[in-house]
């Protein structure tokens, strides 16, 4: 019995939640497994009633669980600081979900907006730090809303965190057995503290990988090479902030941000991990019933794979690859005409 933590969230986020579950549901039965999904309202619908994103305790009503299942937080009438502070973020560290994994691969069928890229050219993985760096929550204002105001907004690097992260990631080349590279994503030429010691913790943990090939990129530069030459990337390793912007770029290049799939994980296992894509809740097709739930479903395999479920995984992962290669049941993102909920039911049906 996996036991799992649903929360949809805003926007797109209660659509694609909504496919995925069939489809988990779909793929159950055949592998002997069995779900038991507690749903936790917590939403910008929430705020709106009770003036917070989840109660003060919600981090620890989710303590017990085998994993947390998310859509996408962020309402168009909400500060985004507020919402996503007040509910994702505080999830992510509550749980020192330290790794962000998320995979950029070009499926057969699908159109990259880059020219003269060919299926499975690109194929790399983003390890994204998830707890601390840019977004470790230090700093404050001063002056609040009077000329002469002042923000601080302090980046924190700490050399454990640094470590384990970078580690992870040489692992995670190791295991792949791709083209067993690792690249090094930094900015130490203009922040002269914290990526000075992520570079030289780089190189630490490098000496114990000499099967790993490695090089280093400034982000600015990285950016320019996800559209010249995706091809030569094979596991990155990034910023809590780095990551997250080449994660979008990663999205857009291999189709949509409709596929990108990503989870939260917290390698010790000592509390849940979170499932959830790189997308957001999209208000600008919110309702519409046409978001991709491709990158939640592909996000829900990936979630079995923490849960040792690899069989189910990797049928929905050729549910979707073979929905790609055929072309007939595609969102519009994908140049389709199909609904959310369509694309679903097909997926569901898939893998039954
Ligand atoms: P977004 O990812 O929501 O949307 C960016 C673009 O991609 C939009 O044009 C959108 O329509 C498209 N898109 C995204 N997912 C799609 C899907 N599944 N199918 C088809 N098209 C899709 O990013 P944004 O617009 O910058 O942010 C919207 C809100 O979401 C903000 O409030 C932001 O803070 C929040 N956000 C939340 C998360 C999260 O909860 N994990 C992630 C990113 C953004
Ligand atoms: C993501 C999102 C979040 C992030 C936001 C919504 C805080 O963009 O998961 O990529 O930056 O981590
Ligand atoms: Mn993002």
């Amino acid at each position: 019995m996996h036991r799992i933590a649903v929360i949809r969230g805003d926007g797109i986020g209660v659509d694609v939640i909504e496919e995925a579950l069939k489809v988990l549901e779909s793929v159950a039965p055949k592998h002997g497994i069995k779900w038991e999904f507690t749903e936790f309202p917590w939403s910008s619908d929430y705020y709106f009633k009770h003036d917070e994103m989840m109660p003060e305790d919600g981090p620890e009503q989710l303590a017990e669980f085998d994993g947390i299942f998310l859509g996408a937080v962020g309402h168009p009438d909400i500060q985004d600081h507020v919402t996503l502070n007040g509910l994702l973020l505080p999830i992510r560290r509550r749980f020192d979900q330290f790794v962000c994994m998320r995979p950029s691969v070009l499926y057969p069928g699908v159109t990259s907006p880059l020219s003269g890229v060919k299926p499975f050219d690109i194929d790399l993985v983003v390890v994204r730090e998830n707890t601390e760096g840019e977004y470790a929550d230090v700093g404050g204002f001063q002056y609040e809303n009077m000329p002469e105001e002042v923000a601080v907004q302090s980046a924190v690097f700490t050399r454990q965190g640094c470590e384990r992260i970078i580690r992870f990631a040489f692992e995670l080349a190791r295991q792949r057995n791709k083209k067993n590279h690792l690249t090094s994503i930094t900015k130490s030429n203009a922040l002269g503290y914290g990526m000075v010691l992520w570079d030289r913790t780089f190189a630490d943990v490098a000496k114990e990988f000499p099967d790993i090939t490695t090089n280093t990129l400034l982000i600015d530069a990285a950016c320019m090479d996800f559209i010249r030459k995706p091809e030569s990337f094979d596991v990155l390793v990034a910023s809590n902030l780095f990551g997250d912007i080449l994660t979008d770029i990663g999205a857009i290049i291999t189709g949509s941000m409709g596929l990108a799939s990503s989870a939260n994980l917290d390698p010790t296992r000592s509390g849940p991990s979170m499932f959830e894509p790189t997308h957001g809740s999209a208000p600008d097709i919110a309702g519409q019933g046409i978001a991709n739930p491709m990158a939640q479903i592909l996000t829900s395999a990936m979630m079995l794979r923490h849960l040792g479920e690899d069989g189910a995984a990797e049928e929905i992962e050729k549910a979707v690859e073979e929905t790609l290669k055929i072309g007939e049941v595609l969102t519009p993102d994908l140049g389709g005409s199909s609904t959310t909920s369509a694309v679903g039911d097909h997926l569901a049906k898939l893998v039954s």
